[in-house]
């Protein structure tokens, strides 16, 4: 079955973050396919192991996503290698804090989560527009961008900026390309990674693999779906959408924000997700 027409064998594939959890398990099976993948991350150990892990012809190069110039300098160097058929943009940090959070914390949180993938995408998706080969962008979001709950809401800000961003380039690129080149949200459930070990020490029977999430994009862009939408071992995709919904109705029924979590909307919330 054919995933998408940029998915094909001796195609370069490009992947931040791709030293631990979604982006290696995504850069291991795009290794799988036949691709030539460059992971990028700033972890050099985590990097060598996963250059070891990849095998002969793949490539490993540390790189800032938080940092124009680093990513402009990776770029530099895929560039010899020939055209950028993939990209998946998916560097993440996570634990920014909320709002009246040290400033710094909110710097860190969106200049690797947001403008990671603004400089991942203004690196590398001109030569892909300007091409003539087939595409495709994956930009790593968070379903805590889109029902924002409350906590970290540096990193909600960052995923929400992510979707907007991503929406963005969709629409660019179908306007360019003509959907040569196609750009598609990754919204992964929880996913048992990196992130999470390092406040979990053992895989909790509620997350998902990276390697599910992995089947899960693929399946998604083989659909031809823009949101990726992967699920958990606790969350089913109605329960999901009741959430999506509960956060748009939000604005249409004028209530408080965030409502979901309101000790007043308790009990309407409970009913909606029971209806
Ligand atoms: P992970 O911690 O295993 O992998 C993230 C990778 O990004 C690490 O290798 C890290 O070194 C790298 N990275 C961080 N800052 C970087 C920078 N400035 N430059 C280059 N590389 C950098 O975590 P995971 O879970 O695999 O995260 C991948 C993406 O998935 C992230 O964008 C995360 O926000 C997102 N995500 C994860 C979920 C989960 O439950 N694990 C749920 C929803 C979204």
């Amino acid at each position: 079955m054919t995933i998408h027409p940029a998915i094909a064998p001796g195609n370069i594939a490009v992947i931040t973050g791709g030293a631990n959890g979604i982006g290696l398990a995504a850069a291991r099976r795009l290794a799988g396919m036949g691709l030539r993948v460059v992971v990028a991350d700033r972890d050099r150990e985590q990097l060598a192991l996963a250059r070891g892990a990849l095998g002969e012809g793949h490539l490993a190069i540390e790189t800032d996503v938080a940092d124009p110039a680093s990513v402009a300098a990776l770029a530099a160097e895929v560039a010899v290698l020939g055209p950028v058929s993939v990209l998946m943009n998916n560097a993440g940090v996570g634990r920014g804090g909320d709002v009246l959070a040290p400033r710094a914390a909110w710097d860190g949180v969106l200049g690797v989560n947001l403008l990671g993938v603004l400089n991942g995408v203004q690196q590398f998706v001109p030569a892909m527009v300007e091409g003539d080969a087939p595409g495709l962008v994956i930009n790593t979001g968070s379903k805590q961008g889109i029902t924002q709950p409350p906590g970290d809401t540096a990193y909600n800000v960052s995923k929400a900026g992510v979707k907007a961003l991503t929406e963005g380039l969709a629409h660019t690129l179908r306007e360019k390309t003509g959907g040569r080149v196609t750009a598609h949200l990754l919204i992964p459930g929880f996913t048992y990674t990196g992130m999470i070990a390092r406040h979990l020490p053992q895989q909790p029977p509620s997350a998902w693999t990276p390697d599910q999430v992995v089947d899960s994009m693929l399946e998604g862009i083989a659909r031809g779906s823009f949101y990726l939408w992967c699920l958990d071992n606790e969350t089913t995709r109605e329960v999901d959408n009741k959430r999506v919904l509960w956060n748009a109705l939000d604005i249409v029924e004028d209530r408080p924000a965030l409502s979901r979590w309101h000790p007043d909307w308790k009990d309407a919330f409970a009913s909606f997700l029971a209806e």
